[in-house]
């Protein structure tokens, strides 16, 4: 499905070698778990399929997820009573209301399944006493409901599902770096990307394009995504018109490892792992008396926050996650991992010690809006994943619904691509070539540019100020001073330029397109944290402490116009559980 086609005319630039265009049914542009299970689904049904990813697939930031995976199997002795009812519940009041109820009905609904799909394809679970899937319990959830294979989860199943993809025959494009999508009469046709391997620009072109590229966790400092995850796929969907949603709600996880930003699982607080200030005491009963250290992850992580706050951490940085109690067998049978993690980079043995944590970035809840069958408002183009806003996480996700979101959605997602394809006529190919033209001059004539801003200090800057003024606390004066450096960011970021002209493994290049995307989505982040002036979620203001119904159970929904954000909002789809007060 492969054509060489030479784009060389006139080209006295970098790029010198003879381009290509490539033709399939369906593009895939993100190789972790929502791209490879929609690739899945896709290719079972027929469709010739290509992923398309900037890493090796099974570098993919899903291979990080430890934790689990959320179904109401009711495997545990304590769970047997569990319904998707009772998951969808937790669900919806996790999310502080602001979920839209069908997409979570769909999501827990189809979870059982789900899993035991991922169970056939070979996923290795950890195992109850009799033999089935265990479950442990995770924060803001009713019974113990998350499936877990000891604390590698992502990466369990990240691989399972690989072999499958590679087994179904699908294509990949590996290490090539999606640079922008190609639309032609209303329709998304394709994209244009470069193999950062060689440096050479590559047109696809395909009826049916997903955007799967994960999160934009790596706008703010201190998160504990993968490199890779800096919004590309929302600022492709953003730079062509599409509205981006919620993307103010920003989760931070409770506990991070104290100097690393290593994710430390919520799974070690569901084997009972307990969480003290510099006093001794267990502070979560000020916060969350009923839950305590089992509190959904926004309200944790407020909660440690403030005991930092207020002078009640240790080096005014971090608290204490207690795991010492629980013994050597359970540590080294369910949190190989994280043991692993704390002994290697902090030099403290879990079994013996307790492990130092601060919250940091996590999750984007927020992303390209689409329908449940992963419809973009743009013909021919879908999201999945964390890429995409749903929207079933509303303004708080629950742990271990993240896989489950990847999963479920991925596979609605390539069904909904297979059948649609059906109905499409082959892609002109002109516009493909043009843009890979345009796409080449663009960023010969960057690379042209000589004596501007450094890349990374902008980068930088930029993660350190938004992790400032729109992190677990936010308020006016702080939002308004950070978006005021944005602007400034925003301006200085014309003129970067970088020291590497060539096009072989040009890693500054690819980070200098990173931030431009970066740039574009951290406006609608600060613009729709800013105007909502209310606390839901993980969205908190001291200086409007209260949720607002009546001003903001709606949806931000941002567009980039004539190169400047504009907010519009949307209604939540409400359903069988009524808005309530959120109490734990
Ligand atoms: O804490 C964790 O293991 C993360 C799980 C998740 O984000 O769902």
């Amino acid at each position: 499905m492969t054509g060489m086609v030479n784009m060389n005319e006139n080209d006295n630039n970098k790029s010198e070698s003879t381009d290509n265009l490539h033709n399939y049914e369906v593009a895939i542009i993100g190789g972790g778990l929502a791209g490879l299970r929609a690739a899945y689904e896709a290719s079972v049904l027929g469709r010739d399929v290509v992923v398309i990813s900037k890493v090796h697939s099974l570098r993919s930031h899903s291979v990080a997820a430890q934790g689990g995976i959320n179904a109401a199997l009711g495997n545990a002795p304590e769970g047997h009573d569990d319904k998707w009812e009772s998951h969808a519940f937790d669900t919806v009041k996790g999310s502080d209301y602001l979920a839209d109820q069908d997409a979570v009905d769909i999501l827990t609904r189809e979870a059982p399944q789900a899993v035991i799909d991922l169970e056939h394809m070979g996923t290795v679970f950890s195992r109850t006493d009799e033999g089935k899937i265990a479950q442990r319990p995770f924060g803001g959830a009713g019974f113990p409901r998350t499936c877990y294979a000891e604390d590698r989860t992502g990466h369990n199943l990240l691989h399972t599902l690989y072999e499958q993809v590679v087994a179904q025959g699908v294509t990949f494009l590996e290490e090539f770096f999606v640079t922008s999508l190609v639309v032609d009469r209303d329709r998304c046709i394709g994209c244009v990307a470069i193999n950062i391997a060689d440096g050479t620009f590559h047109g696809i072109s395909a009826k049916a394009v997903l955007l799967a590229t994960g999160g934009y966790g790596r706008i703010f400092a201190r998160s504990t995504n993968a490199i890779i995850n800096n919004g590309d796929g929302a600022a492709l969907a953003y730079k062509e018109g599409l509205p981006l949603e919620d993307m103010e709600f920003i989760q931070f996880h409770p506990t991070t490892l104290y100097g690393t930003s290593i994710l430390i699982s919520e799974g070690a607080r569901g084997e009972g792992g307990l969480l003290f200030n510099n006093k001794g005491e267990r502070f979560m009963k000020e916060y969350a008396p009923k839950a305590m250290e089992l509190a959904p992850r926004d309200i944790v992580a407020r909660g440690i926050q403030s005991e930092v706050d207020a002078g009640r951490g240790f080096e005014n940085e971090f608290v204490h996650l207690d795991l010492t109690h629980l013994g050597e067998d359970k540590i080294k049978e369910r949190l190989p991992g994280i043991r692993q993690i704390a002994m290697d980079f902090v030099d403290i043995d879990p079994i013996e010690k307790p492990i130092p944590i601060q919250p940091g970035q996590h999750y984007s809840m927020g992303g390209i809006s689409c329908s449940n069958e992963g419809r973009t408002s743009l013909s021919g183009l879908y999201a999945a994943g964390e890429a995409a806003c749903i929207s079933c996480h509303g303004a708080n996700r629950l742990g271990g619904n993240s896989l489950l979101e990847a999963i479920v959605f991925g596979k609605m997602v390539g069904k909904t691509m297979a059948e649609d394809v059906d109905s499409v006529s082959d892609p002109a190919q002109e516009p493909v070539v043009q843009k890979v033209v345009t796409e080449r001059d663009r960023i010969n004539d960057f690379l042209d540019r000589e004596g501007g801003e450094h890349v990374y200090r902008i980068r930088d800057e930029l993660r350190r100020s938004m992790f400032d003024h729109f992190g677990v606390f936010r308020n006016e004066e702080a939002m308004q001073e950070g978006l005021d450096n944005y602007q400034m960011l925003k301006e200085r970021a014309r003129t970067v330029s970088i020291n590497n002209k060539g096009m072989l493994f040009n890693h500054a290049l690819i980070h200098a397109l990173e931030l431009e995307f970066m740039i574009m989505i951290a406006e609608p982040i600060a613009m729709g944290a800013l105007q909502r002036r209310e606390s839901r979620g993980s969205h908190f203001r001291p200086d409007y402490p209260k949720r607002n119904d009546d001003e903001f159970l709606r949806h931000t929904m941002a567009y980039l116009r004539n190169g400047e954000t504009e907010l519009e909002y949307a209604p939540v789809t409400l359903g069988r559980f009524e808005v309530k007060e959120r109490v734990y």
